[in-house]
């Protein structure tokens, strides 16, 4: 087993519904933050944490995320042409050399767990990310994935990226139950999906970031369906608390819940007015903006 996380799995299957209809024939994952589709940040995030394979679990609509991430000659050639320098830089940086993609196909939408489980033949043997474009995180000097490779690093135990939500939000999370371990890092007693604010047993919310061993594939093929009939990974962690520590790291950046429409706006202004070149034009439009 290589202990560097070395691998990156992305859930990108889901169908996007509360984007409707902008999803209907592009991926909620190519919605654009500013100028950037959300799944290239969260792969720059994976990058900057020194991963080097990215694994996709994708279906049949999201042909848009591989032609994002290979080569359009025909573009480049055009741009080359017109002496376009600045943008084919832009083009041909999306992928960093040493950077591979591999994609598979989740055949039906049976959850979360289920998707991670599809990576299962690519990962092997080894610790592993998850990251869900959706949740946009700001990680400011250094990026939250970075952070939990910091984290497996030193404890060499899996990693969940949590941070505190509202006691009415935690029917849309994973939530844990932990106790104290050292810095900004619990160790987990239990983690339950989707619980109703009445029966949470805390407000600690798993926010789209994990460090696996890959342990995980192993309970998941028999984890059986849980909330909302899925396979959900939240369910195979449960199970791993039987053999393994596992970690909740509340990270350091803000975290935009881009899964949502009001989240995904926040999300865009924010990165707007951090903008190299839009950043102080659209801050003057804010202000002068009348509502
Ligand atoms: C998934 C996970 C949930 C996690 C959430 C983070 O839920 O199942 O445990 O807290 O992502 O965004 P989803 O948002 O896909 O319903």
């Amino acid at each position: 087993m290589d202990n560097k996380i070395k691998k990156a799995v992305f859930p990108v299957a889901g169908m996007g519904t509360r984007f409707l209809p902008a999803t209907k024939a592009n991926p909620k994952e190519m919605l654009p933050v500013v100028d950037k589709p959300l799944i290239q940040y969260a792969v720059e995030e994976a990058i900057e944490a020194g991963i080097t394979e990215l694994i996709f679990v994708t279906s049949s609509t999201k042909r848009a995320i591989e032609d994002h991430f290979d080569k359009n000659y025909a573009l480049e050639s055009e741009l080359e042409k017109r002496n376009k320098e600045e943008l084919l830089e832009v083009v041909r940086g999306i992928l960093p050399k040493g950077v591979n993609c591999v994609y598979i196909r989740q055949p039906e939408a049976l959850g979360l767990g289920h998707a991670v489980l599809c990576a299962k033949s690519v990962v092997g043997r080894n610790p592993f990310a998850v990251i869900l474009a959706d949740d946009l995180i700001d990680g400011g000097s250094k990026g939250t994935m970075s952070q939990m490779v910091d984290v497996y690093s030193k404890y060499g135990s899996s990693v969940l990226g949590v941070e505190q939500v509202e006691q009415s939000e935690t029917n849309k999370y994973g939530i844990v139950s932990s106790t104290p371990f050292s810095q900004k890092v619990t160790q987990l007693n239990g983690i339950v999906e989707k619980p109703h604010p009445d029966e949470a047993p805390s407000t600690l919310a798993v926010v789209g970031r994990y460090i696996l061993t890959p342990r995980i594939f192993h309970l998941l093929q028999s984890v059986g369906k849980g909330a909302g009939g899925e396979i959900q990974l939240t369910d195979g962690i449960a199970q791993m608390l039987s053999d393994e520590h596992v970690l909740a790291y509340e990270f350091d950046g803000v975290r935009h819940d881009c899964g949502s429409k009001l989240g995904y706006l926040e999300a865009t202004v924010e990165y707007a007015l951090k903008h190299p070149t839009l950043g102080a034009d659209f801050s003057e439009y804010l202000k002068n903006l009348k509502f």
